[in-house]
């Protein structure tokens, strides 16, 4: 039930600080310690490699999660595009570990992936938001999500929520692995942060509104850049817009805009800049100047610690490592309200399905 909301996406973004609130009382205890369990994190303290794989936003996901596992346990980790992956033939090392996303558990392009998986004999993983889905039966291992019910096609908690449990899982096997940056990341502390920071944004949810209005309801397309972190969530942010306001949006390095890209940029293209990470802020603050002095429309979303006076949104303070629990909330709601206000049914965008099954 949708309650007083015009569309479940609204309801769902709304949810999302709960569901961290409840991740972290779910999965971490108030002395540090964590309810995982410890056969599932000792398979993957020992995995020579770590494999996420993922479709759409769950990929995505994915691309935070390498940045989190590689920082806290030092396995190198790769991230992959369930569809391609399947058919790919990669080269393998001797023990890797498989971690699945699926908000659904139901995607078949994963599916494939975790069938071969299985063949092969090697461990894995499902991180899902529905229990005794396909994709949690298949694998050795589930970790369930506690979002609640997703029903907009749009996934907006499901993906702060499988950001959540790769954190909570990264500390967890790095603790294992005695790393010490492991075991300063107090990730019940920050969880708790999350969930202020992202209420904080939501109660702006007017003034994005207006933005979205100004910048995007017209637009024919759109472009959010970043880079490392931040170009992860731009490609989140770039779908979300894509999907349910049928805006052509790009996500982008920022860095790389110059090496082709920007020659789509003309007079009122609307160009995101999200400016989490204090290494490369500088950096992308000269990459959108690049854009504006060929015309752009500029916005920026700015983590509070690097923000300047004329900053568009401005999102609180948080661990540089888990950033787009805060910086993807913007552009969720940005892509709601232009397809909100272009008419559209925010729900049930044209031509997709809630989780697709077939290959
Ligand atoms: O259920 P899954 O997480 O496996 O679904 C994967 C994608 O189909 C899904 O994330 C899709 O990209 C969303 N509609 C994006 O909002």
């Amino acid at each position: 039930d949708k309650g007083p909301y015009p569309y479940y996406m609204l309801k769902e973004v709304d949810e999302q600080p709960n569901v961290m609130r409840k991740l972290a009382s779910i999965y971490t205890e108030e002395t540090g310690k964590d309810n995982l369990d410890p056969e599932m994190i000792d398979a993957i303290k020992n995995a020579d490699r770590i494999h996420i794989v993922g479709a759409g936003t769950s990929y995505h996901a994915g691309l935070v999660g390498k940045k989190m596992f590689e920082k806290l346990t030092h396995i190198p980790t790769e991230v992959h595009v369930a569809s391609e992956f399947a058919y790919d033939d990669p080269l393998l090392t001797k023990n890797p570990f498989f971690i699945f996303l699926s908000q659904s558990g139901e995607t078949a392009d994963s599916r494939e992936v975790l069938v071969n998986v299985n063949a092969r004999g090697f461990k894995s993983l499902t991180i899902t938001n529905v229990a005794n889905s396909t994709l949690s039966r298949e694998a050795n291992y589930t970790l369930l999500l506690h979002a609640g019910p997703e029903i907009s096609v749009a996934s907006t908690k499901a993906y702060t929520a499988q950001i959540a449990v790769e954190a909570i899982l990264a500390k967890s096997v790095g603790v294992a692995k005695e790393q010490v940056i492991a075991e300063d990341f107090d990730v019940r502390q920050q969880l708790g942060l999350a969930a202020t920071g992202m209420q904080a944004i939501i109660d702006e949810k007017d003034e994005i509104e207006k933005l979205a209005k100004e910048y995007f309801v017209n637009a024919t397309r759109a472009f959010y850049i970043g880079r490392g972190i931040d170009q992860t969530v731009s490609l989140e942010a770039a779908l979300k817009l894509k999907e349910i306001s049928y805006v052509q949006a790009e996500g982008f390095a920022s860095g790389e805009l110059k090496h082709g890209t920007i020659a789509l940029i003309e007079e009122g293209t609307p160009v995101v800049g999200i400016i989490t990470q204090v290494k490369t802020a500088g950096l992308t603050r000269s990459n959108l100047q690049e854009t504006l002095s060929r015309g752009a429309n500029i916005l920026t979303i700015v983590r509070s610690g690097l923000s300047k006076e004329d900053d568009t949104i401005v999102v609180p303070d948080i661990d540089e490592m888990i950033t787009p629990l805060l910086s993807v909330i913007p552009a969720q709601l940005l892509a709601y309200y232009t397809s909100l206000n272009k008419g559209l049914d925010v729900d049930r965008p044209r031509n997709l399905a809630k989780s697709v099954t077939v290959e």
